[in-house]
């Protein structure tokens, strides 16, 4: 399978690249295909909301020239998308957020019965790092589930590795990640 990676923490060597790393490790080592994309290593303006994007049913057209294009185009080629993000603030990191707000030109006619999404039936995954309890990343979660559901795509699997300041972080991160890799797998 082939299968993009999007880190969107603002650290390409913190937390969250940590443990992507062990997950990415996992996934080659049962023969999968990865390319990892850092969204800071990205210019991606905020979305201007100008709509010219939801009329274009056949790729994702979005009048701005900026990186974004360069991975949407990424995103196009891959079977699944694994999204791996720090929570800031009970939400993604603005880097990360400005990316996903651009996601919106993946949809046509956006609120109507016709929407529909060039990314539909696409697998997507997300995978999270916080310094509180596991249950504090409910609305992160929660907000992955509407956009995705609204894109069409196939929401398989969803990891958290909490209490990123503890001194076992890694040690747990281990764990989750392998049994992330193998519902990866599994699921259809
Ligand atoms: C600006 C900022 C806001 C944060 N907000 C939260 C939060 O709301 N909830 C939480 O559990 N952790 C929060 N954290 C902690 C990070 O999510 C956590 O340390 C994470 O593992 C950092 O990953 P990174 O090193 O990849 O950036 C915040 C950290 C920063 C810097």
């Amino acid at each position: 399978m082939k299968i993009l990676t999007v880190l969107g923490s603002p650290k390409r060597n913190g937390n969250t690249a940590k443990v992507l790393d062990m997950l990415e490790n996992e996934l080659v080592a049962i023969g999968h295909e990865i390319e990892r994309v850092s969204v800071v290593d990205y210019k991606i303006n905020g979305c201007v909301g100008c709509n010219v994007c939801i009329k274009e049913k056949d790729e994702p057209n979005c009048v701005q020239q900026d990186d974004a294009k360069k991975i949407f185009n990424k995103v196009m080629l891959a079977d699944l998308i694994i999204y791996a993000t720090p929570v800031y603030a009970h939400s993604f990191p603005a880097q990360m957020k400005t990316l996903i707000d651009r996601h919106y030109c993946f949809v046509t006619d956006a609120g109507s019965p016709s929407q529909s999404s060039v990314v539909e039936g696409k697998r997507v995954s997300l995978l999270i790092t916080n310094c509180y309890n596991e249950e504090t990343t409910d609305l992160i979660r929660e907000s992955f589930d509407r956009i995705f559901t609204e894109l069409k795509c196939n929401i398989s699997g969803k990891i958290v590795v909490a209490e990123s300041a503890s001194l076992d972080f890694l040690e747990r991160a281990e764990g989750v990640v392998k049994n992330m890799a193998k519902a990866i797998i599994q699921s259809k």
